[in-house]
């Protein structure tokens, strides 16, 4: 086969470097993940953190980057101690250096919102208690801390389009108190109003957003 040119090789190169920070720019954010993410994080969470396929794994894709943060110090010291949090975010949790941390907090932060999931059978029952609360219950509004849209910010995560499973294990671990890591006492006071059929009702709405 005929060797390339080296002024073809050249021009090629001189092709891509113009081409590069355009490519770049329209990214916004990253080009490419941390290692953490390749190396591990995937495997669970997915690289871009969109994947509903495991009803029990959050979904991180746009989650709060403070928040990311401060869930993944709780389990590398150990005060986010839940069943499925100690047993699969204590180990993993190990390795991080606070560097890790931040690239990969900022990482799932800046990836796009994941597509919303079907809504499940008490979704209306669930917008009425995110949206008004339960006043004769002493249930604030879930939106005057998650955000009207359920967005999150800050220590506040993002609850739109959360995995159902998920959200209503969470509200089962806060109202039994299992989960006690520092902000979750918060949620503590909160979720001990609210009967199971609420806490799915809220879970079957929030996952449609
Ligand atoms: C072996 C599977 C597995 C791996 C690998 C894994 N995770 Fe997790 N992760 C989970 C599970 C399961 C949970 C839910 C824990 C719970 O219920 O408390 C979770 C929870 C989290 C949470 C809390 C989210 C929330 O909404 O509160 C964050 C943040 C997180 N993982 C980040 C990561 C990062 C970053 C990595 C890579 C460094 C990673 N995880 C690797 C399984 C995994
Ligand atoms: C006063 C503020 C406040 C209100 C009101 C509130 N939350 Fe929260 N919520 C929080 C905070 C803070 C956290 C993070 C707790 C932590 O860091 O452990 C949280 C966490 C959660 C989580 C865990 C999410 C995850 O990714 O692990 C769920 C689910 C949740 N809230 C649902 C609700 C629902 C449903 C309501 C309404 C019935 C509600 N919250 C009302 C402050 C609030």
């Amino acid at each position: 086969m005929r060797q390339p040119h080296l002024l073809q090789v050249v021009g090629a190169c001189l092709f891509l470097l113009a081409a590069t920070p355009l490519a770049w720019a329209s990214a916004k954010t990253h080009a490419k993940p941390p290692s953490r993410v390749l190396t591990s994080c995937y495997m669970c969470h997915s690289t871009h953190g969109d994947d509903p396929r495991f009803g029990y794994i959050p979904r991180l894709a746009h989650q709060s980057e403070t928040y990311i943060t401060e869930q993944l110090k709780a389990f590398r010291d150990g005060s986010r101690s839940d069943p499925p949090g100690e047993m699969y975010m204590w180990p993993v949790s190990q390795a991080l250096t606070n560097r890790d941390i931040d690239l990969v907090a900022d990482w799932y932060a800046s990836q796009p919102p994941p597509p919303p999931q079907k809504a499940g059978r008490l979704a209306s029952y669930g917008s009425l208690i995110f949206h008004n609360g339960l006043l004769k219950q002493d249930v604030p509004a879930c939106m005057s801390c998650h955000g009207p849209a359920a967005e999150g910010a800050g220590i506040y995560p993002r609850l739109a389009g959360q995995n159902i499973e998920y959200l209503l294990e969470q509200l089962r671990f806060f109202k039994s108190g299992v989960r006690h890591d520092k902000n979750a006492d918060i949620m503590h006071m909160i979720a001990i109003h609210l009967t199971d059929h609420q806490m799915r009702a809220v879970a079957d709405y929030l996952t449609s957003l």
